[in-house]
């Protein structure tokens, strides 16, 4: 997904080639989150205009084009006060060019130049509107708009501040937006804003700050309503039929603003915190609708509306995260890296929860709402694609230990049911990054429907975080590759200590409560065993990386294994993959089966080992030749099979953790094997932020 990176350094003087460097290290930064071409945007050296270089492909390749013009940048003249913005696209609107790369421009001389993450849906109709006024559209973006209407803004206004023409445009947008603003009109300064889609500032100064926090101003008045918003429901009101788009009351000068009193200061705005970490940890995560401005290097944050119950100021968080654990240490790939730390993150996920002593469970952020959660009607678990199988794998323990029905649902197919949720339901919504636009719609939808609204995420101040009522940080650390991996353990034992704590009262359970803990205990140490299989694994990839398909059988608490273990392979080695139910084998995949089809079983000494020997039998009988997971020294059912990786045994429902792993290793390997890009699968983001 896009990524926003911007600098801005007050009364600190820097060579010119200095902040290309950090904007270019900060799009560096969120090249995990998947990108299609880059491009930044500097004060130009010879003239008051702005340079814009842009490039398709790699940032390294964008790199390389701004050295190829320092004479033209003249990067090593040194500004003391300057803003530089920048952007990796994940294209949307238009093919990955370097006309549709970002930042957009509003007119041939870059008087206004914007970053967008997000989709704008109503952009038809204010492009329409622009191109009656003269406006000449050069790409295939809707982010383009921005850009242009704000330069219309400040033809119509000369007199307004740059900050009141952004909180002009976004009355007019719909869609999902984070935006960074830079003007030749407004040097030195930067306007960020955010609607659905993640941004943050990050603020360094020379001493340390005088505040926490930074007020809130409003605005005096309620907007006009915005023609773009009537223009869906009714087309004759389109703006472009209409004169003009009308404008908000003035806000005032700058003199309102509470300043941040240090006078050096520098400050980075991003769509993720990885991207700031090196160079403070000191952020302001905005709301949706905040309109912050950075004018004389104070920083100031604005809201047009009084919300309901909006707080008056935004904290300043200080983020614990450590740069190195964002990057890939001793390992090729940050996906590697993040396998071989499951014994780590799995403690990390238990840290302060479990009490293996007494063999208590505390999840300080929903103890409070455990006696609403266990008058309950029934609980909903929401999520996409590794999240939603984390729910898959604990929906059966979920059930037993809670007696309460459990439904599973994928967050996109959860909504175009329109499912009815009621007010005693308790909504799950699980997210590695807390920022899923689908499973935050999901949320959105079930807190308006008065449902509990309990996030699961990893990642902390994001959206899903904040509009959850109460949740659980999974605590597995930063995750860049895009594919998902630690936090998929993470999330599985979070939900696996929710339903301990759900039962903590029932006697009938306290048997099977206990072996469950001793299982937790004693993961780190056997996740360590499953990985020193690695060398296998590989072998097994060697086999395995020419085929065109792997089929992924097994049933019961291992279910979710299959369905996240084809994932895996699909999302990196491009080849098909499919997680089959051992019971629905005869209902139409056996068909697939014969000599030459590459099929992985899981067949575990558990209550359906039975009926997994049944399904492996049915394989054998068709000359398949399956790879068996299977329990460490389970001779006899390893003689039914040529290969096998053998992983040590846990409690039943615990199993999937430790067979999800030699299916993790064993996508990276093919992947390698294939030269695939492991840590950014083509065509895949690691933040999906659009619907
Ligand atoms: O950040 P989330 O957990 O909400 O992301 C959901 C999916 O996009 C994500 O799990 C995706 O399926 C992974 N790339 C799979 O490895």
């Amino acid at each position: 997904m896009c990524g926003i990176f911007a600098y801005l350094n007050y009364l600190i003087p820097k060579k010119r080639e200095e902040i290309l460097e950090l904007l270019v290290n900060g799009l560096k930064r969120l090249e995990y989150r998947g990108y299609d071409s880059a491009g930044v945007a500097v004060d130009s050296a010879a003239s008051k205009d702005i340079s814009i270089i842009k490039k398709t492909g790699k940032v390294a390749l964008l790199e390389e084009e701004i050295k190829s013009r320092s004479n033209e940048l003249d990067v090593s003249g040194t500004v003391e006060t300057h803003c530089g913005i920048a952007h990796t696209r994940w294209a949307t609107h238009g093919i990955p060019n370097e006309v549709n790369s970002h930042p957009q421009r509003s007119d041939p001389r870059n008087g206004f130049v914007v970053v967008h993450n997000g989709i704008i849906t109503n952009y038809k109709a204010v492009q329409t509107f622009l191109e009656k006024k003269g406006h000449v559209f050069e790409s295939e973006t809707d982010t383009e708009i921005i850009a242009k209407l704000i330069y219309h803004f400040h033809e119509q206004h000369p007199n307004y501040s740059f900050r009141e023409l952004v909180e002009n445009v976004v009355q007019q947008l719909e869609g999902a937006f984070a935006l960074c603003f830079k003007s030749k009109y407004f040097p030195g300064e930067c306007v960020a804003t955010r609607r659905g889609s993640p941004l943050l500032v990050g603020i360094k100064t020379a001493t340390r700050l005088a505040t926490d926090h930074i007020p809130i101003l409003y605005g005096k008045e309620d907007p006009p309503p915005s023609p773009a918003a009537e223009a869906d429901s009714n087309p004759e009101h389109r703006p472009h039929g209409r004169g003009e788009f009308p404008t908000l009351p003035r806000t005032g000068s700058t003199s309102e603003f509470e300043p941040l009193e240090d006078k050096q200061v520098e400050y980075f705005f991003a769509s993720d915190a990885s991207a700031v970490i090196e160079h403070t940890n000191r952020v302001i995560y905005f709301e949706d609708d905040d309109v912050a401005a950075v004018k004389n290097g104070s920083l100031s944050i604005h809201r047009v509306r009084r919300g309901g119950d909006d707080p008056h100021k935004r904290e300043i968080t200080t983020l614990k995260m450590e740069l190195q654990q964002i990057m890939k240490g001793n390992y090729d790939f940050f996906m590697q890296k993040e396998i071989f730390e499951q014994p780590e993150s799995v403690i990390n996920t238990m840290r302060g929860r479990m009490n293996f002593e007494n063999g208590t469970v505390t999840l300080g952020g929903i103890k409070e709402y455990i006696p609403e959660i266990k008058r309950c009607r029934r609980l909903m678990l929401i999520g996409c694609g590794t999240s939603y199988h984390s729910a898959v794998a604990t929906r059966q323990l979920l059930e037993e230990l809670t007696e309460l029905p459990v439904m599973v649902e994928l967050a996109s197919d959860f909504l175009d049911r329109t499912t009815p949720v009621f007010r005693d339901d308790v909504c799950f919504f699980i997210s590695q990054s807390g920022e899923t636009a689908d499973t935050l719609m999901a949320l959105r939808y079930c807190k308006l429907r008065g449902a509990l609204i309990i996030g699961i995420t990893n990642t902390v101040g994001s959206s899903i975080c904040r509009e959850s009522h109460c949740g659980v940080h999974i605590n597995a650390g930063p995750e860049i590759g895009v594919a998902s991996t630690k936090a998929y353990t993470s999330q599985f034992i979070s939900l696996v200590m929710f339903a301990l704590v759900m039962s903590e009262d029932r006697l009938s359970l306290r048997q099977r409560r206990q072996e469950i803990i001793t299982g937790l205990k004693n993961l780190q140490h056997q996740i360590g065993e499953v990985l020193k299989l690695d060398n296998k694994v590989k072998l097994l990839a060697e086999d395995l990386y020419k085929k065109k398909s792997l089929l992924i059988m097994g049933r019961g608490f291992n279910f979710a294994t299959c369905l996240e273990g084809a994932l895996k392979v699909k999302e990196l080695t491009y080849m098909h993959s499919e997680g089959i139910m051992a019971g629905e084998l005869k209902h139409g995949p056996l068909a697939l089966v014969d000599e030459t089809m590459p099929v992985l079983m899981i067949v575990m000494r558990d209550p359906v080992y039975n009926k997994c020997m049944n399904a492996l039998q049915q394989v054998t009988a068709r000359s398949g030749k399956p790879i068996l997971i299977c329990e460490e020294g389970d001779q006899e059912t390893m003689s039914y099979c040529q290969k096998s990786l053998e992983v040590p045994k846990t409690v039943d429902c615990l199993q999937g953790i430790l067979t999800v792993i030699p299916m993790q290793l064993l996508s990276f390997h093919i992947a390698v094997l294939k030269g695939c890009n492991v840590d950014c699968p083509r065509n895949l983001a690691k933040s999906v932020t659009v619907e």
